[in-house]
């Protein structure tokens, strides 16, 4: 029998998750801690690294930074995206920032290495400098990164072991299939910067407990089953549906899209039953169809919501670890992707994902500035939730408080994504950990705890 050995060596993990609903708070501002993620959590992991309408022609690139590293996402082709890392050959200077084209390669501003969109070197300026052994061709271009395209994104991995991108992001991938993500468009980009540990920002999304706290324009009366069936009044139900279409989309700034209020408006005067089950089911069908069909008169590519919703494919939510999830909401979604910029720093950017013609493709959005938690433009929930995470991150350092306490029916994801990561800190096997993912990779919401198999063998 072969036995390789692993890359990573396993080790015991500090600060591990040790009782499954209850998470160390020093996970959240440790240095130490969060050092070992920055070394063995985010160069093994797939990273969303752009959106491809960010580079829709061949020399389009797009920087991506994640921590201290920083690659080039570059479109070679009409069908082929690569990536690089960002970094001169010859002293190591950053090659691009940000967003361009390079038709014609990469020139170094420094002393004028080239090279071509395809990495290959092109140019040493003044080569008779140098000697033999530093002009070895093999060592002169650009050092690729694992690059692979799904869902309109480019994606990025570090580590040249990881399985390919698809074996990692199951069942979030065939989820989002399902939906047509591919065909949606951003509609505008966002960008928040977070004083908080980039756990505890995405922890803010990814459960439902707090909507009727934090969120109280959510709190619609008319929506929920009446106490006496008796009492159900389909009309005060339509306007409820309606009331709350609206403030997802206004508070969201286009999460429920404008359209889809619209369509949902127009259908204000339906006759439903007198009883609420059979009049949500009637109203959501019809919605669904509504939609579908105005999209598709549009020359949209949308696929049969209802036959989504028969599929029981219609979850409102795909979670994607470590980094990045999509909300779809009828014709739309929204996309969260986090950053971590320091133990207690963090960006978050928000895109709005919409229908656009097959024909008439969205340009691409120019970069977000990044805004602060309290910058008076956030739309009103996303501004409720940042409100609170500051909060959260300057109370985790009371000394009176040790862990924070999960519900294990409806906050189990936050301990399956802990456990995940503590079994990428251990240094398990790249085979053990994408045995794991697809646990994490799904609807977050309402999520129990669950097993995560490789718990026992990271310690
Ligand atoms: S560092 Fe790039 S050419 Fe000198
Ligand atoms: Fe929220």
């Amino acid at each position: 029998m072969t036995v390789t050995a692993p890359k990573w060596p396993t080790r015991p993990v500090p600060l591990a998750i040790e009782v499954p609903d209850r998470v160390p708070k020093q996970r959240y501002y440790d240095a130490e801690f969060y050092r070992l993620e920055t070394e063995l959590l985010w160069p093994r992991v797939w990273q969303m690294a752009c959106r491809l309408e960010e580079i829709p022609h061949p020399g389009d690139f797009s920087e991506y930074r994640i921590l201290d590293q920083s690659v080039v996402v570059v479109r070679t082709s009409t069908s082929e995206v690569r990536a690089f890392h960002n970094t001169c050959r010859h002293r190591g200077v950053r090659l691009v920032e940000g967003r361009g084209t390079c038709s014609g390669g990469f020139v170094c501003p420094f002393h004028g290495w080239c090279y071509g969109p395809d990495g290959r070197n092109t140019k040493v300026t003044q080569a008779r400098a140098f000697s033999e052994p530093n002009l070895d061709p093999s060592e002169l271009d650009l050092v690729p990164v694992r690059c692979e395209t799904w869902g309109a994104c480019a994606w990025i991995n570090l580590d040249d072991a990881a399985p390919p991108l698809r074996a990692c992001i199951e069942p979030f991938a065939t989820i989002l299939d399902a939906w047509q993500v591919d065909s949606l468009g951003a509609e505008w980009w966002y960008a928040c910067r977070l004083p908080v540990n980039w756990k505890l920002a995405q922890e803010a999304f990814v459960e439902q407990y707090h909507v009727l706290e934090a969120h109280p324009q959510l709190r619609i009366p008319g929506r929920l089953p009446p106490r006496n069936p008796d009492e159900f009044d389909p009309e005060a139900f339509v306007q409820g549906e309606l009331r709350y279409l609206r403030a997802m989309s206004e508070g969201m700034g286009g999460m429920v899209h404008a359209r889809d209020v619209a369509i949902a408006e127009s259908l204000a005067g339906t006759e439903l039953p007198h009883d609420y089950g059979q009049a949500r089911v009637q109203w959501e069908r019809g919605l669904n169809d509504a939609v579908s069909g105005a999209h598709r008169a549009r020359g949209c590519t949308i696929p049969d919501l209802n036959d989504l919703a028969d599929r029981g494919q219609n979850d409102p939510m795909a979670y994607c670890f470590p980094h990045y999830f999509v909300l779809p909401m009828y014709s739309s979604a929204s996309a969260y992707r986090f950053r971590p910029l320091g133990p207690e720093d963090t960006l978050m950017e928000i895109w709005s994902l919409t229908r656009f013609p097959d024909d008439a493709p969205p340009p691409p959005l120019p970069v977000p500035d990044w805004w602060a938690h309290d910058d008076p433009r956030w739309p009103a929930i996303p501004a409720q939730d940042f409100s609170n995470l500051p909060r959260q991150q300057q109370g985790l350092h009371s000394r009176s408080f040790e862990y924070m306490r999960l519900g294990e029916r409806n906050e189990g994801h936050i301990s399956n994504f802990h456990r995940v990561i503590d079994g990428y800190l251990a240094g398990l096997s790249h085979e053990t950990l994408t045995s794991a993912l697809p646990k994490v990779n799904l609807n977050p919401l309402e999520m129990p705890i669950v097993e995560i198999d490789f718990a026992g063998s990271a310690r």
